[in-house]
């Protein structure tokens, strides 16, 4: 069986309160229930984590990575700043789909450059907590697969 990694970083477990007019009502736990009851019905596994430690990030994306289980992957802010977690990606060539609840080009300049969308298959962002059901979608219907496999 498959499992599906998704992966979240750094204050992604407030979701629900923090600024809902940005990144929707949605708490953490409602996004897992979903993609549980996609992953159960289509026979997948799942594994989903969040923590606001850029280390466990990417302990968890080489142990994704090194297994071949491919990962759906909220960085939060560290999309913007760390070359860690794009060496990460790399080093365990990770099939990563990179997803955003916001539309991050609409936002702050800061937020305009990811360091995680070089190494990604795809990305997904501004359609709040659907962003996760279709990086899901996505994943699951493209096969699974590294770009170069
Ligand atoms: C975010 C966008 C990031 O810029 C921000 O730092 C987050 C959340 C999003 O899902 O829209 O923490 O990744």
């Amino acid at each position: 069986m498959t499992t599906i990694h998704v992966l979240n970083g750094p204050n992604l477990n407030l979701l629900g309160t923090r600024e809902p007019s940005i990144y929707g009502q949605d708490t953490l736990a409602d996004i897992e229930r979903s993609l549980q009851a996609k992953a159960s019905a289509q026979n997948f596994g799942l594994v989903f984590r969040q923590s606001n430690h850029e280390g466990d990030l990417i302990g968890w994306i080489h142990e994704a990575g090194l297994s071949g289980s491919p990962v759906i992957l909220n960085a939060g802010a560290f999309t913007h700043t760390s070359v860690a977690l794009h060496d990460a990606i790399k080093a365990a060539a990770a099939v990563v789909i990179e997803v955003h609840l916001s539309n991050t080009h609409t936002r702050e300049p800061f937020r305009h450059g990811s360091f995680v969308s070089p190494v990604a298959r795809g990305v997904i962002m501004g359609f709040g907590a659907h962003s996760y059901t279709l990086a899901f979608d996505a994943l699951v219907q493209t096969g699974l697969k590294s770009m170069s496999s």
